[in-house]
């Protein structure tokens, strides 16, 4: 049993798409663990993605990330990680697989309707990064 989080981004809340990708993870086998929906701060994601600060695109990724509405969940089920990651598809949406969630509802590379743990390292952090401990509750 892993544990990973999971985003869905502005553009796919904007486009009332929340339903569709939870869908879409329950079918496949992952549980809710936690989730809020929330609006993050410049700050806050500046934190969230500080290991990508010196990238070029930060800037436009932070000012993304914070033009509206994110839900934010831990996913927990058995390789939550890699499953998570095989049900986003490729960060690309050009070259995301049929039917997963980027191919389906990203718009672009940087607007690309979810974000998911790359590593089990991550998850921890990233899980530790938006909830309390005892907001994160076990159905295993
Ligand atoms: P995510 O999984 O949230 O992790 C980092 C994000 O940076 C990534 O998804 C993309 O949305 C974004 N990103 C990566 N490469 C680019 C790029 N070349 N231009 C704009 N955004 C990018």
């Amino acid at each position: 049993m892993e544990r990973t989080l999971s985003i869905i981004k502005p553009n796919a809340t904007i486009d009332n798409n929340i339903g569709n990708i939870i869908k879409k993870f329950e079918d496949e086998g992952l549980r809710i663990a936690a989730c809020k929906l929330t609006v993050l701060s410049k700050e806050k994601a500046e934190g969230f993605y500080i290991e990508h600060k010196e990238r070029p695109f930060f800037g436009e990724l932070v000012s993304f990330m914070t033009s509206g509405p994110v839900v934010i969940m831990a996913l927990e089920g058995e390789n939550a990680v890699d499953k998570n990651r095989q049900i986003m598809g490729a960060t690309n949406p050009a070259e995301a697989a049929e039917g997963t969630l980027r191919k389906l509802y990203a718009k672009s590379i940087g607007e690309n309707a979810v974000h998911g743990s790359d590593s089990l390292q991550s998850a921890e952090r990233e899980i530790n990064y938006f909830f309390d401990k005892n907001e994160v509750i076990s159905r295993f």
